[in-house]
């Protein structure tokens, strides 16, 4: 993990700066990734995507819950998502990450309210992926996952593997043999030396090697990633290995590389926007100041023009 990644993610965790940002944020650029607050704002961003051709994932932002409470209304909120789906005709598929739902509380609670939560994806006809988090909780995430694609089938769930750990080539293995949809991504968290690649270049070729190894195993392949290079690598590959276009999609972050999402459309692939809402906005924007030092320049700037 680079330098100022550490910093930047280590920095999220003082009180005052979360204070203070949590209370300025949305002013200092947090909307341009987080297109609202409310289900309803959401939906609207996603109708302006449809419109342009890209299609989308929806997040109910939260994470790492720790009361019933929390992770029950977390669930509720994740529930009307579906509805919301279907009312509107929007092309979006759900976004889940279990420390929404009770992961810290209790794996059987978390596991209920993700039942829930897929049997509603599979009633209304939708997908929800679940998101990876951080390395402690890999295993748990893992085991619900297998457990309600039993139950619901991989047309309605699916899962997210990150390319900077060590065991993900198993785990890529192990879950192909189970026909799982995955989203690759090359992993969002900070993690010790002992279980992710510390040299991104690693993590790069990790990334590429993943989404070859799933994809020749004749599974479904969400390719997340902004990384011009790659998706240019993957492009010539798919070409020259004859994928056929149902079995992978590109994804990216909603605000981040436009221009690029919208170029992949027009040459005719299918790009998914990952489209978070609500108001537990912190982690996921610090996250995306982490991953690019330019981004904390244009907070900065936005704090200087307040
Ligand atoms: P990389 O960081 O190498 O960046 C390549 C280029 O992309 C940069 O040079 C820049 O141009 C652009 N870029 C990247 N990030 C940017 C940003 N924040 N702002 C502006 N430009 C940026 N992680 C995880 O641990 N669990 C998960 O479940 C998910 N889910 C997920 C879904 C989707 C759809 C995406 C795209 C990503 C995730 N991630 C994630 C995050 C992922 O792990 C990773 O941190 C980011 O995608 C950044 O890495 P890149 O692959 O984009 O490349």
């Amino acid at each position: 993990m680079s330098f100022s990644r550490k910093v930047v993610l280590t920095l999220s965790e003082n009180k005052l700066i979360k204070s203070f940002i949590t209370k300025h944020g949305m002013k200092l650029g947090a909307s341009r990734f987080v297109p609202g607050e409310t289900l309803e704002e959401a939906i609207e961003a996603v109708k302006k995507l449809n419109a342009e051709g890209l299609v989308a994932t929806l997040d109910h932002l939260g994470e790492f819950v720790n009361t019933r409470e929390e992770a029950l209304a977390s669930t509720e909120e994740i529930l009307k998502i579906f509805d919301g789906i279907r009312s509107s005709g929007i092309k979006s598929g759900v976004s889940v990450k279990l420390t929404s739902i009770g992961l810290d509380i209790d794996k059987e609670f978390c596991f209920e309210n993700m039942d829930r939560i897929t049997a509603k994806a599979k009633e209304t006809g939708c997908f929800v992926r679940i998101d990876m988090e951080d390395s402690p909780r890999i295993d748990a995430t893992i085991e619900i996952h297998n457990r309600l694609l039993e139950k619901y089938g991989k047309e309605h769930i699916g899962l997210v593997i990150q390319s900077y750990l060590y065991r993900s080539e198993e785990d890529v293995i192990e879950l192909g043999k189970k026909g799982v949809s995955l989203r690759i991504v090359k992993g969002a968290y900070k993690e010790p030396a002992s279980v992710a690649y510390p040299d991104k270049t690693d993590v790069d070729r990790n990334f590429v090697k993943l989404c070859q190894i799933h994809l020749k195993n004749g599974c479904y392949t969400a390719i997340a990633t902004h990384d011009e290079n790659i998706i240019n690598e993957m492009k010539a590959w798919i070409r020259e290995n004859n994928i056929p276009d149902n079995l992978f999609e590109f994804q990216m972050l909603y605000g981040v590389r436009n221009g690029l999402q919208r170029r992949l459309v027009s040459e005719g692939y299918k790009v998914r926007v990952y489209t978070p809402f609500g108001k537990d906005w912190y982690g996921f924007f610090t996250r995306r100041i982490a991953e690019r030092p330019a981004n904390a320049l244009f907070v900065l700037k936005n704090l200087f023009k307040q």
